[in-house]
């Protein structure tokens, strides 16, 4: 007699996408309480950590494993819209609705980030890209700054009330996915990549970011 080979429960969020994540959740308060504490040679070492999170999290998004693949949870408006109506997700990850999420926090994440290395605080601070830019593209940066992270918090606030509107009211294991990798309900459907391609990447862009901030001018003060 044969037996039925069981099957093999795969996490549905790899460690990589995890840690990102959790990483994220602790910076974006440390960046305020830094910002707010003018604290800016902390707040540029947070800065610069969100950078490389999120630009390999974009990575990762093309390269990972299954789930955390944009291809995985990216779907057209028609899905989107048949979801709403009630619809199944094919996704064993983030829904139709929640996948456009992702890439908008990603999306502001980055853009709030980017606008900080051109940012200064007009008395002891500035960001390694100020002295590149002209006093108009500073301007300008230093307003998306301040927009980028009022929208982030918005953003932040409806993701953590999904969150929970999933978690309790529909009873899905989303959190426990999110902390152990897999949950009841919340399984993935293939064999996640190596950890350690993330963190061979994570590397060579914190390399890429130092290396590229480097070449960037310095002030030249004439007394
Ligand atoms: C600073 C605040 C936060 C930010 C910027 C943030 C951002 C994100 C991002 C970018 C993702 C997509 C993950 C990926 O595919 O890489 C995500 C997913 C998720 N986040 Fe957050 N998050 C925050 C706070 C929280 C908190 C406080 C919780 C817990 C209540 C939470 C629970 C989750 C869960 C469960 C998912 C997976 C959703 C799903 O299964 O589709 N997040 N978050
Ligand atoms: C995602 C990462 C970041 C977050 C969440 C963040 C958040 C903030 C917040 C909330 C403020 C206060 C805004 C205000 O009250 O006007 C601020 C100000 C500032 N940030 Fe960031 N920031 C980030 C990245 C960076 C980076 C990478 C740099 C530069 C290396 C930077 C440089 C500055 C400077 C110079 C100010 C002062 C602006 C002023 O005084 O008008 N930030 N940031």
């Amino acid at each position: 007699m044969t037996r039925a080979k069981p099957s093999v429960a795969h996490p549905l969020w790899d460690i990589p996408t995890r840690v990102f994540h959790w990483l994220i959740v602790c910076c974006l308060p440390l960046a305020w309480w830094s910002a707010e504490e003018h604290r800016y040679d902390l707040h540029q070492w947070i800065g610069y950590s969100v950078l490389v999170l999120v630009a390999t999290r974009i990575v990762w998004g093309f390269t990972g494993s299954r789930h955390s693949r944009f291809v995985d949870f990216l779907v057209g408006p028609g899905a989107v819209l048949s979801y709403l109506r009630g619809g199944r997700a094919s996704s064993a990850g983030h829904n139709p609705l929640g996948g456009w999420s992702v890439v908008l926090l990603l999306s502001l994440l980055l853009l709030q980030a980017v606008s900080g290395l051109f940012n200064s605080d007009d008395v002891l601070f500035s960001g390694p890209l100020y002295y590149w830019a002209d006093t108009g593209f500073r301007d300008a940066m230093g307003v998306v700054h301040d927009v980028a992270f009022n929208a982030l918090l918005a953003l932040v606030c409806l993701h953590i009330f999904a969150v929970l509107y999933h978690q309790f009211r529909l009873k899905e294991n989303l959190v426990q996915a999110m902390l152990r990798g897999s949950a009841p309900g919340r399984e993935g459907r293939a064999r996640p990549v190596a950890w350690w391609w993330a963190a061979l990447l994570l590397g060579l862009l914190a390399l890429a970011l130092w290396w590229g901030l480097e070449q960037a001018p310095k002030p030249s003060f004439v007394f």
